[in-house]
């Protein structure tokens, strides 16, 4: 009787300690998914500070379009063209980690659009 009380006061020690060991388990889990799904977020925080701050005033808050047309789903390629200058546009000097934060953007805003364009390069430079 004592022995009994004795073990199963033991394997009950066993199970808190493996279920919390299975919670931890779990909860690192939950914390390398959550970084992993906000990492692309922060690409488009970032991607989206730039297009504010060096294209917002002309292609409008949302480059729905204001001085410049609306370019939404810009392709990296786009934005590197565009940005050496254009008639109507200047040119705008950034790094190519900008550039890349501000295609990934606009290619969020309009990933269909995007997905036509990136398809259209893929023809012409083959
Ligand atoms: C000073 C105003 C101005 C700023 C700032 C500006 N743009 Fe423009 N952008 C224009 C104008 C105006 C045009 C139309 C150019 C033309 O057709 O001559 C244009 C055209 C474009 C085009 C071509 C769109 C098309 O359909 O042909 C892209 C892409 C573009 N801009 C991207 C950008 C990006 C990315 C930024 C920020 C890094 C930016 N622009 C900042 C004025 C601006």
């Amino acid at each position: 009787m004592v022995w009994g009380v004795f073990f199963s006061l033991l394997s009950l020690g066993f199970y808190a300690e493996l279920r919390q060991g299975i919670m931890r388990l779990l909860s690192h889990l939950a914390l390398c998914v959550a970084t992993l799904l906000a990492l692309p977020c922060w690409a488009d925080d970032q991607g989206q500070a730039q297009f504010v701050d060096h294209c917002a005033a002309c292609h409008g808050l949302h480059a729905l379009g204001g001085n410049g047309p609306d370019i939404q789903g810009t392709t990296l390629n786009d934005v590197v063209i565009s940005t050496r200058g254009m008639d109507q546009m200047p040119a705008i000097d950034l790094s190519d980690a900008e550039r890349q934060a501000i295609a990934a953007y606009l290619m969020s805003l309009a990933p269909e659009i995007a997905a036509q364009k990136l398809r259209f390069e893929a023809q012409i430079t083959r």
